[in-house]
């Protein structure tokens, strides 16, 4: 479960079609029937929970395949490993309904029957369609693991509103087959940065005093990690310089890891020019020590009453002039008169658009999942409710990649 997007050009894929057991179960079946139609070949494996809510002989018969169950983890007598070759098969892998006992195993890496070991094993695209309740899918435990599955790269469609199963109606409704079918097909055209090259810069940075101490801050880098994400998912090619964070790289970027504020900005300079979208999403030092002792301080030494601070280089403000027909977007971290720092600060530094990001509040900002922010343009101000951060950083881009394309159909 790893590359968001497959080669452009083949057009019939190999679907794989995981179905667990909610009720929506039923709608697998014109998945199934859709998939065929339009020319791709289906294997279907079936939770335990799902055999009570579909047949397998339905499926089977749509298919034109057995069905895998979970008695074919012990394999069906042939000696081969029925897991590894399903997932070698399969081009893409779609559980739909995804329920919520399924996107729990998924997010924690659980090889329990055959559909999560299949998973485990595979490598490629994977489309999730969850269904449930509306209570389930705004447990704590379940937005967990579906961000969870968002950071590796996993395409999440729906669910949408309406009435569900028990009467109600809410959230949880899993989205209509068609649906499904437009977001595997989609897997294979070129996304709307295809081509464009995005640069982003993420984390905090260390500013040493001496060997074994520094001076840094609170950023986490899961802001920056995500929009790197969210870019690559729209066929950008991403560089991603990151601060010191214990993040793994989103799949399909080029990572450069650095520490100084110094090495951040050395690195942004490099990747600069070539970007198209830039976005400074990191939390640079704005001072570091004047010298950096070779030896740990000792306490003994009484040298610490005081730290003698310079400015440290203004990254945001230097790439007008290495990048000019980029478009490039700051984050401003305040606690105080938000929206005017942040629209004086777009003026000043000549950048295109200043996200605005209030690190006061504990429920959002630096360390959390969630954020909320505007986003200051030149004619717009944007607000971007409180959301998790990786649902923020596709809208973000989303936003500010409309800009690129507007500057791209100006004249020269
Ligand atoms: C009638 C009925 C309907 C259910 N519908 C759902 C559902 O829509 N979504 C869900 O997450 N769980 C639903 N469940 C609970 C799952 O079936 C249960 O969590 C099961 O362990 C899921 O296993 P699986 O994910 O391996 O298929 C339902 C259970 C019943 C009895």
């Amino acid at each position: 479960m790893s590359s968001p997007r497959l080669e452009p050009g083949s057009s019939a894929l190999r679907v794989l079609v995981g179905v667990s057991g909610g009720i929506a179960a039923y709608k697998a079946v014109e998945l199934v029937r859709l998939l065929k139609k339009e020319g791709h070949s289906v294997r279907c494996a079936l939770t335990r929970a799902a055999g009570a809510f579909v047949t397998p002989l339905t499926l089977e018969v749509l298919s034109g395949h057995r069905v895998y169950q979970e008695e074919y983890l012990a394999g069906d007598g042939s000696g081969e490993e029925l897991h590894i070759t399903a997932a070698e098969w399969a081009d893409v892998i779609c559980v739909a309904p995804a329920t919520a006992h399924t996107i729990a195993r998924f997010a924690n890496g659980l090889a329990d029957d055959f559909l999560s070991t299949t998973v485990l094993a595979f490598d490629g695209p994977l489309v999730l369609a969850p269904a449930m309740h509306s209570i389930m899918w705004r447990q704590e435990s379940v937005s967990a693991n579906v961000a969870r599955l968002r950071e590796r790269g996993v395409t999440l469609v729906g669910p949408a509103v309406g009435p569900l199963a028990s009467g109600d109606v809410g959230i949880g409704r899993m989205v209509e087959p068609a649906e499904i079918l437009a977001t595997i097909n989609g897997l294979q055209e070129p996304g709307p940065l295809a081509g464009r090259r995005v640069l982003i810069a993420a984390g905090p940075t260390r500013e040493a005093l001496d060997p074994v101490r520094f001076i840094s801050n609170r950023s986490s880098g899961k802001m920056g990690f995500a929009l790197a994400r969210a870019a690559v998912a729209r066929g950008a090619a991403a560089t991603l310089v990151a601060g010191p964070v214990s993040l793994p790289s989103p799949p399909g970027v080029e990572r450069v890891d650095v520490t100084s504020a110094e090495e951040m900005a050395a690195a942004v300079r490099i990747a600069a020019p070539q970007a198209d979208l830039i976005v400074m999403a990191a939390a640079v030092a704005d001072f570091k020590p004047t010298s950096v002792r070779t030896s740990k301080i000792k306490k003994s030494e009484g040298g610490l009453d005081s730290i003698e601070l310079e400015r440290t280089e203004d990254i945001l403000a230097g790439l007008r002039a290495i990048a000019p027909k980029a478009v490039i977007v700051g984050f401003a971290a305040e606690t105080d008169d938000l929206l005017s720092n942040a629209r004086s600060k777009r003026v000043g530094k000549d950048v295109d658009f200043i996200v605005a990001n209030d690190v006061s509040r504990a429920d959002i900002g630096f360390e959390g999942d969630h954020n909320e922010v505007t986003v200051v343009g030149g004619d717009t101000e944007t607000r971007f409710e409180r959301q998790s951060k990786s649902a923020l950083a596709e809208r973000l881009i989303d936003h500010v990649s409309r800009a690129l394309v507007d500057r791209e159909r100006q004249p020269a």
